[in-house]
């Protein structure tokens, strides 16, 4: 008898054979009271769990946020509340389109999940590694993610969907540049940026509200492959986002990021030219410059990646006091969905699992449910407001006020919207050998896409800028005349 543990069922019974199924006779058949089997075979078939609508493909480690700077004038959120603040987080990046098993090394945004464990609880900062987005309404969330996702009768995906959707959809116009640019395929997710990407509001000890944008700047610099380069790195390593990030920290070299925001008083978003709230735009650094903040580091990696990993949700709707929310259409979709999604991915109690659960106090009145294992503090407190020393609000977290106006309606978020400028702007900060990049990964993710689409696209790029326009169409070899090009043509709309 060594002195390892005993190997037990789920019960707990001692299991005395794990060779052998139990047989009636040395060539069988199997007995099916050998319950030990049965309940490996039941375990076997249930390791599996939905996986991740979008951003199935992802890689996980812990670190810690240092607050260098105080912006305690802007929020009264505990994360911040001193320099040299430390406040433990995990940080999930992802691969939007592929599903769990793709590869690494593909050209897609990154996903950028933070999860902060403060001392008022968790908040969540579920961004990506780009300033913006492809749609500003979240009724095109879904039909946008189908374009990205396999066709349903080829079971491929289909560029002729992307850039259907994409040049009926110009709000897209922004992003998409950003995506087919250099930093559309980072060299590893160490060496790319991270963005809150919505605008969020931040409240302070007098309860003045500010719009604030959230960046992470790598400290390790951007660096990104091109096409080819990716296509070399798949060929030998589907997993080389994880393996860089992992062997890393494993090795202690810890990557760091910058974290900054962008602040903008309450007020001023009645009157900035840009709409503060629209995720399709950013708000440019000579408007609204950054403001340090502190230090991002990764500095330990999860022992088990299923647990700490796979299972993390992250939520936009978790949120602390001193950060809120603000109108953005696309961030008030996620508030709901995130939860939604999990309480069907990984049950109604996912917050109770490890890795999501809070550091500090949690203390609600839910009951029941499938795969409850904590009970409440009191029996007699089963309900609020009782007698028995529940749990109780406290209206010190109360928000200021926000005003709204308006009709309740369906409005064209297309109207009077500029897509244009900004995406014409990234253009013409990019070198020339990053815009013979963009060029030229525009046409090969344009392979096999009808003309008509491919020409109603080149309408937009040249409505951003005629020399963006002129660059893919010469990638393309493509005639190209700007003055018999509609970006009108073929809309969805009857
Ligand atoms: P700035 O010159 O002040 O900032 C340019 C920004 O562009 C920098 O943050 C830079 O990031 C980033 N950038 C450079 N190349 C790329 C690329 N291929 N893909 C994505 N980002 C890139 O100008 P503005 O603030 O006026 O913005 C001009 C354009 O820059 C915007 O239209 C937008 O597309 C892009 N941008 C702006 C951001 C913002 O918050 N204002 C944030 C990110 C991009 P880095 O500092 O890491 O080099
Ligand atoms: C994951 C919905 C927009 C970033 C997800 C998931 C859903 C979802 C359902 C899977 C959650 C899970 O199973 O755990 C939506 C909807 C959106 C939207 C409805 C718009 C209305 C965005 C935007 C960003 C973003 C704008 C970034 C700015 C992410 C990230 C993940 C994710 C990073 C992966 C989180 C993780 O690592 O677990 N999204 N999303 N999403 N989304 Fe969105």
């Amino acid at each position: 008898m060594t002195n390892r543990p005993q190997m037990t069922t789920t019960g707990g019974n001692p299991i005395a054979d794990n060779q052998n199924s139990k047989t009636a006779g040395s060539r069988g058949p199997l007995l099916l009271e050998d319950y030990q089997l049965i309940e490996k075979l039941a375990h076997q078939n249930r390791e599996r769990i939905p996986e991740r609508a979008v951003h199935a493909k992802g890689s996980g480690a812990y670190g810690k946020l240092t607050i260098t700077h105080d912006i305690t004038k802007y929020t009264k959120a505990a994360i911040f509340s001193e320099i040299g603040k430390e406040t433990q987080c995990l940080l999930r990046f992802s691969t939007v389109a592929g599903e769990r098993g793709a590869a690494d090394a593909e050209r897609d945004v990154r996903g950028w999940a933070l999860k902060f464990y403060t001392d008022q609880g968790n908040w969540d900062l579920v961004g990506n590694n780009t300033p913006v987005f492809f749609v500003r309404d979240p009724m095109k969330f879904p039909d946008f993610i189908h374009t990205q996702k396999r066709h349903p009768r080829t079971n491929m995906r289909s560029a002729t969907a992307m850039w259907d959707f994409w040049s009926l959809s110009p709000e897209s116009l922004h992003q998409v540049t950003i995506l087919m640019s250099d930093r559309g395929l980072p060299k590893s997710l160490r060496h790319t940026n991270g963005y809150g990407s919505h605008t969020f509001s931040f409240i302070n000890a007098e309860r003045e509200r500010f719009w604030v944008k959230f960046h992470f700047k790598t400290l390790q610099g951007i660096e990104t492959m091109t096409n080819e380069e990716g296509e070399q790195v798949i060929a030998k390593d589907r997993e080389s986002s994880q393996r860089d990030l992992y062997e890393h920290i494993e090795k202690g070299d810890f990557p760091k990021w910058k974290m900054q925001i962008q602040v903008m008083p309450e007020k001023d978003a009645d009157t900035y030219h840009i709409n503060p709230f629209d995720l399709t735009k950013v708000w440019p650094h000579s408007d609204y410059p950054c403001i340090d903040v502190g230090i991002l580091e990764l500095n330990r990696n999860p022992e088990n990646y299923f647990q700490e990993i796979e299972q993390a949700a992250f939520n936009p709707s978790n949120i602390v006091p001193g950060i809120g929310f603000s109108p953005d259409k696309m961030l008030q979709a996620r508030i709901f969905s995130y939860a939604d999604a999990h309480r069907y991915r990984l049950g109604v109690w996912y917050e109770k699992l490890p890795v999501n659960l809070p550091k500090s106090e949690v203390n609600t009145y839910h009951m029941d449910g499938s795969m409850n294992f904590s009970k409440p503090s009191s029996s007699d407190a089963y309900y609020e407001p009782n007698s028995f020393n529940g749990p109780v609000e406290n209206h010190d977290f109360d928000e200021p006020p926000l005003a709204i106006s308006g009709d309740a309606d369906r409005y064209d978020h297309r109207e009077g919207n500029d897509d244009y400028t900004q995406a014409g702007n990234l253009f013409r900060i990019m070198s020339d050998d990053q815009k013979g990049q963009l060029f030229g990964n525009i046409a090969a993710a344009m392979g096999g896409v009808p003309e008509n689409i491919i020409r109603r696209q080149l309408g937009h790029f040249h409505k951003a800028d005629p020399a963006y326009a002129a660059g893919v169409a010469r990638a393309l070899e493509m005639d190209f005349d700007a003055n018999n090009i509609s970006v009108q043509e073929e809309s969805s709309a009857l």
